[in-house]
C-alpha cells in the first residue's frame, strides 16, 4: 500500500449537446454522430482511497436507484484501468451523485472518466492522456468528453474529438425531469421514426454553430440550437413539450431537450437571466428541477490528493 496515494478527490462534469446529428445505425448497433460536446459546472465527485479490493459506494442527491455493482460504470472504469495497468483493483471509490441519473447529462460517463482519474492518481500509474482516452472510449461514447471538457466537435459514435474554441462564459438552464429516459430506448425510437417516414432527415455540419460559438454570437447560437434526438424523446415523454414551452414563455432564447433526454436545456443572455428563467421556470412545475448552470469548464480532474495538501 505504501506507492499508493491518500484519499483523491475528483470532480466530474455533465454535458450538453448543444449540436447532436445523428446520421445512420452501424452494423455494431451505434450511430454515426456529428456533436458538439459543452462541459457545463454541475458535476459529480468521485473519491478513491486505498483498500484492499474494490468497493464502491454512491452517496449525493442524485444517488436514488443505481446500483453500485460490477454493472456500474465506475466499477467498471475502475476495473479497466487496473486490468490494463496488470495492478489489483485496490481502491474504495465514493461517488457522490449531483448530476441526475438517465437524464441525457451524461452523468454515468462524468462518473467513469471520474473514476479513471482518481484510481490513476490513487495508484500513481503516471498513465498519459492519450492511454486513458483509449481506456475511456472503451467505458462508452460520452466517457472520452468526459474526460476531455470544455468544448468540442464528437464524431464516430461520440469518442472522437477535436476541442472548439469558444468565448467564456455561456449560461443555461437545465431543467432536470421527474422522470428518466434510456438512452437506447431514444435512438430505437428514432430509428423506428425514421423507418415509418422513409427518410432519414438530420441536422447535420454543425460548422454554422461552432463558428457563432467561436464569436460569442448568443442570438446566432440560439438560433443554431439542434438535436436529433429530440422527436424521439418528445415522444417517449410527450410532457418535455410543456417544459420547452415553458422555458420560451419564461424568456429563454432558445431550448432544446439534452441529449437523449429528458433533461432540457435552454440558453440565456447572462449569469442574472440563467437565474431568473431557472427561478420561473421552477414555478411552472413543469419540470422537477431548474437551475442555471455555466459552460465551458474543464473535463474529470484531480482537486486534491490528500497526501500532497502542504502543511
Ligand atoms: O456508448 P454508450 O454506452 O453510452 O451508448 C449507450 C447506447 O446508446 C448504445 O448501446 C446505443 O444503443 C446508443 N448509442 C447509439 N449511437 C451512439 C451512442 C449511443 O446508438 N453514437
Amino acid at each position: 500500500m505504501s506507492d499508493t496515494a491518500g484519499l483523491v478527490t475528483v470532480t466530474a462534469p455533465a454535458k450538453i449537446n448543444v449540436h447532436l446529428a445523428v446520421g445512420g445505425l452501424r452494423p455494431d448497433g451505434f450511430h454515426d454522430l456529428s456533436t458538439v460536446f459543452h462541459a457545463i459546472d454541475l458535476h459529480d465527485t468521485v473519491l478513491a482511497a486505498p483498500a484492499s479490493g474494490l468497493a464502491l459506494r454512491l452517496d449525493g442527491p442524485e444517488a436514488a436507484g443505481l446500483r453500485s455493482d460490477h454493472t456500474n460504470l465506475a466499477w467498471r472504469a475502475a476495473a479497466l484501468l487496473a486490468e490494463h495497468a496488470g495492478i489489483a483493483p485496490d481502491a474504495a471509490v465514493t461517488v457522490r451523485k449531483t448530476i441526475p441519473i438517465a437524464a441525457g447529462l451524461a452523468g454515468g460517463s462524468a462518473d467513469a472518466a471520474g473514476t479513471l482519474r482518481a484510481c490513476a492518481e490513487l495508484w500513481r500509474l503516471g498513465i498519459g492522456a492519450s492511454e486513458l482516452a483509449l481506456l475511456a472510449e472503451q467505458l462508452g461514447s460520452d466517457v472520452s468528453f468526459a474526460l476531455q471538457g470544455r468544448t468540442a466537435l464528437g464524431t464516430g459514435r461520440g469518442e472522437q474529438l477535436q476541442q472548439v474554441q469558444v468565448r467564456a462564459n455561456w449560461h443555461w438552464v437545465v431543467a432536470a425531469a421527474d422522470g428518466q429516459l434510456a438512452t437506447p430506448a431514444v435512438y430505437a425510437e428514432l430509428d423506428r421514426q425514421r423507418a415509418a417516414d422513409g427518410a432519414t432527415r438530420t441536422l447535420g455540419d454543425p460548422s454554422a454553430l461552432i463558428e457563432a460559438f467561436g464569436r460569442g454570437d448568443l442570438e446566432a447560437v440560439a438560433g443554431l440550437l439542434g438535436n436529433d434526438l429530440q422527436p424521439a424523446a418528445l415522444a417517449l415523454a410527450p410532457y418535455l413539450r410543456n417544459t420547452l414551452q415553458a422555458g420560451a414563455d419564461v424568456g429563454a432564447l432558445a431550448g432544446i431537450v439534452s441529449g437523449s433526454g429528458p433533461s432540457c436545456v435552454f440558453l440565456a443572455r447572462n449569469a442574472v437571466h440563467a437565474t431568473e428563467v431557472a427561478a420561473a421556470l421552477q414555478k411552472t412545475q413543469t419540470c422537477r428541477l431548474a437551475f442555471a448552470v455555466r459552460g465551458d469548464v474543464a473535463g474529470a480532474q484531480v482537486r486534491l490528493r490528500e497526501d500532497s495538501v502542504q502543511q
